[in-house]
């Protein structure tokens, strides 16, 4: 059994005190983004110029001083990273027109050029492509040249290494890093460079604080997760925002911190957070699923028996690093006073696809509710308008 926190913080990313020096492993976040107009009332209450600047049509003005306020949580974010620790930054750039003039505002390129002069290394970025179903998405002359342009219809996830290379060289670090290891078939989708999963499901109150969250898709952070760190490590997200990260640190067995400016999020995030436990579960489940599938299909199509075997788990995987791999449920979630604790056990041997059974999709599995307990949406949960917006991004 393992025990991992869940700290919010509630609180300016631009000082978080309370995360010390070189403790975390991976940030995953994303940030309100600059010029896009959800945006503008948050970044005009934190640098008045900002207004100023939009109010006297001066776009390109604006967009320099609300990156210059984001500037001041990448150079926290640089300060609590491990050495070898890496950032992931979703982000959209956008598209406006101020005082008549239309253009570009390229969030990604200031946002990649503020890690470089905080001395962080680029590493190669992923594409997040998203459909929109959007029957305007076209912008501007129509059929006539000279005058539209493309639509966007995707938003970046920049990453970068804070210095060299992460050291796995003691024993603890490297069964760390063997233990939480994933699938052949998971590593060839994750580290491509374009992602095309759809962003959201729509089905939030136009009341509730989530419509300005603008949440990306639990699978975007589970799999940075997966990919960036280990278990024991500790990630970050300054913007917190609906919880996100929170869901898939505790889905990972990482312990985490999440920090967010406005209070009023925090209902959302404990909402999603409490009695997580069954659909995380399930989405584990889901995983070892598609594993068995693939390991079916494989070995038909091969026509050759798969030669690894699973220690923990008992089931086939494709090379000799997935061979230490443990995957853990989710036992207890409990709300404390800073967040929540996160109980975990190893899943068990797992055979046969009926043994997956036990993965937590029933009741009486480990980390399963009281019978006939909804469980709400945790995976891809989107307010509408927040979205609506984003795609004219
Ligand atoms: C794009 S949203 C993040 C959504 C999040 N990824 C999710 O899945 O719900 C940005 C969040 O950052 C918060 N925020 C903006 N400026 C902040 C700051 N300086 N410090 C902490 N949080 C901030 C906003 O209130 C908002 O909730």
């Amino acid at each position: 059994m393992s025990t991992t926190t869940h700290r919010i913080i509630v609180g300016d990313a631009a000082d978080m005190g309370g995360v010390a020096d070189s403790s975390v492993a991976l940030v995953v976040t994303s940030p309100p983004y600059p010029m896009i107009g959800m945006w503008d009332e948050l970044f005009r209450a934190r640098d008045p110029r900002i207004g100023d600047a939009l109010d006297a049509g001066d776009g390109p003005a604006a967009f320099e001083r609300m990156h210059a306020d984001l500037d001041r949580v990448w150079a926290e974010v640089r300060r609590v990273l491990i050495n070898g620790g890496i950032a992931c930054v979703n982000i959209g750039d956008a598209t406006r027109t101020v005082a008549d003039r239309f253009r570009l505002y390229s969030n990604h390129a200031r946002i990649v050029s503020s890690f470089v002069d905080l001395g962080l290394d680029v590493l190669p970025a992923i594409i997040w492509r998203k459909q929109t179903n959007a029957p305007n998405k076209f912008m501007g002359s129509g059929m006539l040249p000279g005058g539209a342009y493309v639509t966007l219809e995707h938003e970046y996830i920049l990453v970068f290494r804070n210095g060299a290379r992460r050291a796995f060289d003691t024993d603890r670090t490297k069964s760390a890093r063997r233990r939480s290891a994933y699938f052949w078939e998971e590593r060839n989708r994750w580290f491509s460079d374009l992602w095309d999963f759809k962003g959201v499901r729509q089905a939030l109150a136009p009341t509730d604080p989530r419509l300005r969250s603008a949440a990306f898709p639990f699978e975007l952070a589970y799999r940075l997760i997966g990919m960036y760190s280990c278990e024991g490590d500790t990630v970050l997200d300054p913007f917190v925002g609906t919880g996100t990260t929170t869901l898939a640190a505790i889905a990972a067995a990482r312990d985490s911190i999440g920090v967010e400016i406005d209070a009023g999020m925090l209902a959302a995030v404990r909402a999603r957070v409490d009695g997580c436990a069954p659909a995380l579960n399930d989405y584990l489940r889901q995983r070892v699923s598609s594993h068995l599938e693939f390991c079916t299909a494989r070995e038909r199509e091969t026509g050759v028996q798969l030669t690894y075997r699973s220690r923990h788990h008992g089931f086939p995987v494709m090379t000799a690093q997935e061979v230490d791999m443990v995957m853990e449920v989710v036992s207890t979630v409990t709300a404390d006073d800073s967040g929540w604790t996160a109980e975990h056990d190893p899943l068990g041997r797992v055979a046969a696809p009926a043994d997956l059974i036990a993965l937590g999709a029933g009741p009486g599995a480990p980390g399963a509710g009281a019978a006939g307990q909804s469980q709400q949406s945790l995976f891809d949960d989107v307010p509408a308008a927040a979205r609506s917006e984003q795609a004219s991004r």
